[in-house]
């Protein structure tokens, strides 16, 4: 059984004391942990004091990127080791806008997923397609090409420590309602395709999660197909009620 898993990646938004703010509303009124995994992506200058405000309550506090270096002369990159001594939990790597607006390649991403594999801090690999690749037929190798080359050379054991997420450009960010059969679609392409790399038992066990306009109203549809075990929540995830709301309709 794959624990169910419910993000916010809050992007650019909310400051410290907001992001606080928000864990201490939620912190108390969340499923348990081992039934369902609740987690927020926020802004890096925010994570050290939500680590502190969620205590024991089981929500994780998730970085939304992390440098390819673990230390050294690399100014402005957000560092894994800061991140582990944080208590950071997860790190989303390769989101369809660091590859979009700053030129994130799979082999970053690859390079990035191995030294937080190697350093503590489970990395939430994304994955992108757009509609007209899917359309025309081009998805299913468009997304075996970048998780393959994301994965090249991880380990057996350290593959069953990743989570996977799928957030085709056009649900993204978009103000289009999410289409639970093509979502579902997507996530099954994915663990086909670790299927293939590795094999049908470590496939089985990986979650994989979907993103891209997941709001109240369709969350509980998106989390009944099978191949999807959680969602990656963007704009509907700012508001506390909202997200309150979507994790007690993913239960
Ligand atoms: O990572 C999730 C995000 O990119 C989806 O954003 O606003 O479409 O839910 P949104």
């Amino acid at each position: 059984m794959r624990k169910p898993f419910i993000a916010a990646n809050w992007k650019m938004h909310k400051n410290v004391a907001e992001s606080v703010d928000f864990v201490k509303q939620i912190k108390d009124k969340l499923p348990n942990e081992k039934d369902m995994e609740v987690g927020i992506a926020a802004q890096a200058f925010s994570l050290p004091s939500m680590v502190q405000a969620a205590g024991q309550s089981g929500l994780k506090i998730i970085a939304q990127n992390a440098a390819a270096e673990y230390s050294g002369p690399y100014t402005g990159e957000i560092s894994l080791r800061g991140l582990h001594d944080a208590g950071v939990s997860y790190v989303m790597l390769g989101h369809i806008e660091r590859r979009r607006l700053f030129g994130e390649t799979n082999e970053d991403v690859h390079k990035k997923v191995q030294l937080a594999l190697q350093r503590g801090v489970t990395p939430i690999i994304c994955t992108d397609e757009t509609m007209v690749q899917q359309e025309v037929n081009g998805e299913i190798h468009y997304v075996f090409h970048q998780l393959m080359t994301v994965l090249h050379g991880i380990s057996l054991d350290q593959v069953k420590q990743i989570v996977v997420s799928y957030e085709p450009s056009w649900a993204v960010g978009a103000g289009q309602h999410a289409n639970p059969t093509l979502a579902e679609e997507g996530c099954r392409l994915i663990r086909r395709t670790i299927a293939d790399y590795y094999s049908f038992e470590i496939a089985d066990k990986i979650r994989i999660l979907y993103g891209g306009s997941v709001n109240p109203n369709n969350i509980s549809a998106i989390m009944a197909k099978p191949n999807i075990d959680g969602v990656l929540i963007g704009r509907a995830s700012l508001d506390v009620d909202n997200f309150l709301r979507m994790i007690d309709a993913a239960k």
